[in-house]
């Protein structure tokens, strides 16, 4: 494993981590989800990232669960959540956002269903256009000194109320954000890559970054209809169908199948070449990975070996594609 910091703090997070969206909680059960959380975890993934809104509060509970169990050392992992989008199904007004009651709320419930007494790393999911900046960003300071969040951050904020958090952070003398959590693949590049790039030197914010595989597309399991038991068959989650496929205008899928179709010229296999590819981004301390299973996790890891020997004007193929 490699590991990074997480912008300019001094946290060291495993380069690719480990994340429970639409899994745990839903796609898998228990024994798999123990199966993926201890082969992370036996080739030095040490961050696990998770959110109030995944499965209702479900993966949270499951990877407490789980972690408990495996019986990790608290000070070799870490681990996070997210507050925004509330942890039940119809949430009540204060049961949702960002305001200073549900941010602190959220991080209690957080640290009962994880088994934890702080959170590594807490995100606010999403901006909140009903809560100042100001409140968001003293409540996120009030639990870092009550010692129940380490670092805080946002994620798919705008580069706009980003600036706006760190100034009401310096006005006040309060701890600032410290990471994004932005979507970053092949075929999602612009808000890392442009809209962020004053973020990490000006503010020395670290991004760690999510669906490396635009939700398996980049795997080209998708190239000649949707398997059986893959995301984008599950009923439960049809709303993402539409988004992974995306217009015909996009051609999502037609690049995802030129994509492919290099890496078989590469000879290596496609997921951990797109996963490489978002690892030679100097600013993403971390690629947080999905998996069902542990041989697509393994598989997944090979994109530190190919990061290490794959030669240049491979990379620049990539980019065509890419680009
Ligand atoms: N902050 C946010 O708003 C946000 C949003 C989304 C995700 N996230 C975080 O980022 C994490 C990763 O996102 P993601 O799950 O969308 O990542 P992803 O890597 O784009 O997709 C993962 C999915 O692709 C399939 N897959 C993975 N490896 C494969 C392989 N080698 N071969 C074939 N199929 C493979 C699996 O789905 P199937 O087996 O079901 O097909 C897996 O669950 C999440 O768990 C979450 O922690 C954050």
């Amino acid at each position: 494993m490699q590991y990074r910091r997480l912008g300019s703090s001094g946290l060291q997070l495993s380069a690719l981590s480990f994340g429970a969206w639409v899994t745990f909680g839903g796609q898998v059960g228990r024994t798999t989800a123990r199966e993926l959380i201890a082969a992370a975890w036996d080739n030095g993934i040490n961050f696990f990232d998770n959110a109030e809104g995944y499965g209702h509060g479900a993966a949270e509970s499951l990877m407490g669960d789980v972690i408990a169990d495996l019986r990790l050392p608290r000070d070799g992992y870490c681990v996070s959540s997210k507050v925004f989008f509330g942890a039940t199904e119809e949430p009540r007004p204060t049961q949702r956002g960002l305001s200073r009651k549900h941010v602190t709320d959220a991080c209690h419930a957080a640290l009962r269903r994880l088994r934890v007494d702080y959170l590594d790393l807490y995100y606010c999911h999403r901006p909140d256009p009903d809560t100042p900046v100001e409140e968001t960003v003293w409540a996120m300071d009030a639990l870092v000194r009550q010692g129940k969040v380490l670092y805080w951050g946002t994620s798919e904020w705008s580069v706009g109320q980003i600036r706006e958090a760190h100034k009401v952070a310096r006005q006040n003398h309060l701890v600032a954000p410290t990471m994004e959590q932005p979507q970053y693949n092949l075929l999602h590049r612009e808000r890392v890559e442009l809209e962020y790039a004053p973020l990490y030197a000006e503010y020395g914010m670290g991004a760690t970054v999510w669906s490396p595989l635009a939700s398996g597309l980049l795997t080209g399991k998708y190239n000649d209809g949707i398997p059986e038991h893959s995301r984008l068959a599950d009923p439960s989650i049809g709303w993402l169908r539409g988004m992974v496929i995306g217009d015909p205008e996009q051609r999502r899928l037609e690049r995802a199948r030129e994509f492919t179709a290099l890496a078989g010229e590469f000879g290596v296999a496609p997921a951990p070449l797109a996963i490489a590819w978002c690892l030679r981004n100097p600013h993403v301390s971390s690629v947080i990975l999905g998996a069902t299973r542990v041989d697509q996790l393994l598989q997944n890891l090979q994109a530190l070996d190919i990061l290490e020997t794959l030669e240049e004007a491979c990379w620049h193929k990539v980019r065509v594609v890419a680009s």
